[in-house]
């Protein structure tokens, strides 16, 4: 999460773009309670500059939780306390420098260690049951091999993914090519990367090895293009609604979307967007 999110400034000046709530929650809350879900047990936030907000809202805060105590605020309570259970650990690595997606990745590997891992991109929200990183786990646990989340995009924005040509298998679909953010007559296919990927630990030593790509940055796409070359990768159309919050449209339809589905302002949300569509 070390991008400046510039595709949202002002509102990313000061504050990161992880940090914008959809309904009550901050993206990186999301993000925290999808790879929880999943079974982990360590997360790894690699942050940049301006991040300070989210070691503070995963931080425990004794002096608003006496205030709430006092104050009788039971839910309120316990809607900040164990956001991050005590079972998980959080570890906060810092991206000196902004050299891509791949670069941050790379950052992670002290922590990672010898095992596979999540890469999960807070601004692509994904609504669903199970939720995306559950079903990238339960497909790596069907062949063992890397699994990269796709949907399919209209063939006029390929450039803005990472896009993949697969191979229709009886154990799934396996990548035989992956490219960074092709122009659409270049595009090997209209099927693209979305942010949440489970790779295995060997995408470390391809990273280290790939040279600057796409946008003269260490692209993650590059790396996970050269693990072909050893390793079967498969990509998994998820199911569920993705919602691109670091684009403006995509952020009120993420808003719009789980303000409609919210228990507790949910109904009264829905009968004043009826209202104003029908004025
Ligand atoms: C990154 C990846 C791209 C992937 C996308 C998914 O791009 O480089 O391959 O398709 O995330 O959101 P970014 O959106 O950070 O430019």
């Amino acid at each position: 999460m070390a991008g400046r999110g510039t595709r949202f400034l002002p509102a990313t000046k000061a504050s990161p773009k992880e940090m914008l709530p959809v309904v009550d929650k901050p993206l990186i809350q999301y993000a925290v309670e999808e790879a929880i879900a999943a079974g982990v047990t360590k997360l790894v936030f690699v942050t940049g500059a301006s991040k300070r907000a989210i070691e503070d809202h995963f931080d425990t805060d004794p002096e608003l939780e006496r205030a709430l105590t006092d104050g009788g605020k039971t839910e309120l309570l316990e809607s900040i306390k164990n956001i991050i259970p005590p079972h998980v650990s959080c570890i906060y690595i810092r991206q000196g420098e902004p050299l891509g997606l791949g670069h941050a990745v790379l950052c992670a590997r002290p922590a990672v260690g010898d095992e596979p891992f999540f890469v999960h991109l807070a601004d692509d929200l994904i609504v669903g049951e199970p939720a995306c990183l559950a079903q990238l786990a339960s497909e790596y646990a069907r062949h063992g091999s890397s699994v990269v989340a796709v949907e399919e995009v209209p063939h006029e924005t390929t450039s803005s993914y990472g896009i993949v040509a697969v191979d229709k298998t009886d154990e799934g679909q396996k990548l035989t090519r992956i490219v960074e953010k092709p122009a659409p007559k270049d595009a090997p296919s209209n099927l693209a990367v979305v942010g949440r990927y489970l790779l295995a630990p060997e995408i470390f030593d391809k990273l280290e090895s790939t040279g600057r790509g796409a946008g003269g940055e260490i692209q993650l796409t590059d790396a996970i293009s050269d693990l072909l070359s050893d390793a079967a990768v498969f990509a998994h159309p998820f199911s569920g609604d993705r919602y691109d919050c670091g684009s403006k449209l995509g952020y009120l339809q993420a808003t719009v979307s789980c303000g409609l589905a919210h228990a507790e302002v949910g109904a009264n949300f829905r009968a004043y967007l009826e209202n104003l569509l029908a004025d």
